[in-house]
C-alpha cells in the first residue's frame, strides 16, 4: 500500500514538500490518543529480548532515527509511535538558520538513495531548548540531541557556537552528539582533524557538564564515511582519550560510488550528501573499523544504507549497539520499523548469542 502511494503521490511531489506532509500527518495522528495507542501498538510493538542499554540509557530496543528528519523537535513522541527506540534531533546550530536554497532534497529511487544539501535549515538552539524544556512526553523515548555549527560563524568561532548550543540543550539531552560530519556546511568535516576536534570536545563536554550538574551526559561524536582510514583511527584513539561515550558512524558520503546506472545523471551529480542503499558497504566498514580499534570502551552507533533487519543484524555483529536509519524509512514507510525489530528478534532467537549485547561485534572478534 505505502509503496503504491509513493510511486503515485510521493514521486510526483517536491521531496522536501512530501517530507513535510508525511511529517505533518505524523504529527497529527500523535496529538490524537486513541490513534496514536492504536498506531503504537501495530507499529511498535516492543519485543523484550530486544531490550538495549548504552551509554546508561535504557531503551526498549536498538534502532533509533538518525538526525536530519527531526530538525527541530516537533515529533519526538510521533516518531516513537512508529516504532523508533531513540530518536536524535537536529542538527540544531547555534544560531536559527534558513538552510541552503531548495531544491536541496533529491530521491534516487532506482537506487534506493537520497543526497541532500539541506545546510542545517532549524529553528536554533534556543527555540529548541525552549521546545524540549516545554515538551510533556507521551511516549518514553531516548532524545538524543545533535548539534552543528551555525554556517555564518567563522571556523575561528566554531568551538564557540556548539559550546552555546550544548549549554541550551544538553539539559534537555539524554545524549548530546557533536556533529562535525556532515557535507553542507563549508569547512564543518574538517573539524574531524583531532588537532581541532580536542579542544572542541573538550570545550562541550565542560558546557553539558556546566549545565546539567545533576548528571553526566553522555557525549558522542558523528563522523563521516569519507575520512581516510587512518583518520578514523585517529578520531577513535582520540574518542578513548577523551573518555567519549560513543561514535556514531556514518554521516552522508560526499562519494557517488555504489550508485547502479539506473539514476538519471543530473541527479547523481547533483552537490551533497548521498544516503542509503549505495552507503551501506563504506558504513559497515568504518564501523567494523571503529569496534576492531575501541572494542567494548567506546559505544557504536551504526547508521548508513540499513534498510533490512538483516542490515541492522550486520551492524550489531560489526560493532554497533545501536543503529539508526533515515533514507529507507522513505522508501518502506510506517512498516519500516516494525519489520526491523520483527526480523532482528527473530535473529537473535536463531543466533547463538543470549542477548543483543553478546552479539555486539561478534564478528569483528571472531578470529579469522
Ligand atoms: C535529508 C537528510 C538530512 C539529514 N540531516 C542531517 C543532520 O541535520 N544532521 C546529521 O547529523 N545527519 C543528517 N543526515 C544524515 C543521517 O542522519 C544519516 O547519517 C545518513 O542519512 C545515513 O543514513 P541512511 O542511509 O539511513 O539515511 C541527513 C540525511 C538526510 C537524508
Amino acid at each position: 500500500m505505502y509503496k503504491l502511494f509513493f510511486r503515485l503521490v510521493f514521486t510526483r511531489m517536491d521531496p522536501e514538500k512530501a517530507h513535510h506532509l508525511a511529517f505533518r500527518w505524523i504529527r497529527l495522528a500523535a496529538r490524537v490518543p486513541v490513534l496514536r495507542t492504536f498506531v503504537a501498538a501495530a507499529l511498535a510493538p516492543r519485543h523484550k529480548e530486544l531490550r538495549t542499554e548504552a551509554f546508561g540509557l535504557r531503551m526498549h530496543g536498538p534502532f533509533g532515527l538518525a538526525a536530519g528528519f527531526d530538525k527541530n523537535a516537533v515529533a519526538i513522541d510521533g516518531m516513537s509511535m512508529l516504532g523508533f527506540d531513540h530518536v536524535e534531533i537536529g542538527t540544531v546550530t547555534g544560531e536559527p538558520q534558513p538552510g541552503n536554497p531548495r531544491k536541496r532534497l533529491f530521491r534516487l529511487v532506482a537506487d534506493r538513495a537520497l543526497i541532500n544539501r539541506m545546510g542545517f535549515n532549524n529553528d536554533g538552539s534556543l527555540a529548541v531548548a525552549a521546545r524540549l524544556a516545554t515538551r510533556e512526553p507521551v511516549f518514553r523515548t531516548v532524545v538524543g540531541v545533535n548539534i552543528g555549527k551555525t554556517k555564518v560563524v567563522p571556523e575561528a568561532e566554531a568551538v564557540a557556537d556548539y559550546v552555546k548550543s550544548a549549554e541550551r540543550l544538553a539539559p534537555y539531552a539524554d545524549y548530546l552528539v557533536v556533529n562535525v560530519s556532515s557535507p553542507n556546511t563549508p569547512g564543518l568535516r574538517d573539524l574531524q582533524a583531532v588537532d581541532h576536534l580536542r579542544p572542541l570536545l573538550t570545550a562541550v563536554r565542560e558546557a553539558a557538564d556546566r549545565t546539567s550538574a545533576s548528571r553526566r551526559v553522555p557525549l558522542l561524536v558523528k563522523i563521516a564515511p569519507d575520512l581516510a582510514d587512518e583518520d578514523v583511527d585517529a578520531v577513535a584513539d582520540l574518542a578513548v582519550e577523551l573518555g567519549l561515550d560513543g561514535i556514531i558512524a556514518t554521516n552522508t558520503t560526499i562519494a557517488r560510488d555504489g550508485l547502479g546506472l539506473r539514476s538519471p545523471a543530473a541527479l547523481v551529480g547533483e552537490t551533497g550528501g548521498l544516503s542509503g542503499a549505495p552507503l551501506k558497504a563504506r558504513s559497515l566498514e568504518v564501523l567494523r573499523r571503529l569496534y576492531a580499534r575501541v572494542g567494548d570502551r567506546i559505544t557504536l552507533v551504526g547508521v548508513g544504507g540499513i534498510e533490512t533487519a538483516e542490515d541492522a543484524w550486520q551492524r550489531i555483529l560489526a560493532g554497533a549497539t545501536l543503529v539508526q536509519g533515515y533514507s529507507a524509512f522513505v522508501y518502506e514507510g510506517p512498516f519500516w520499523c516494525r519489520a526491523i525489530h520483527k526480523g532482528l528478534a527473530a535473529r537473535l532467537r536463531t543466533s547463538p548469542y543470549a542477548t543483543l549485547a553478546d552479539a555486539v561485534g561478534a564478528d569483528v572478534r571472531k578470529p579469522r
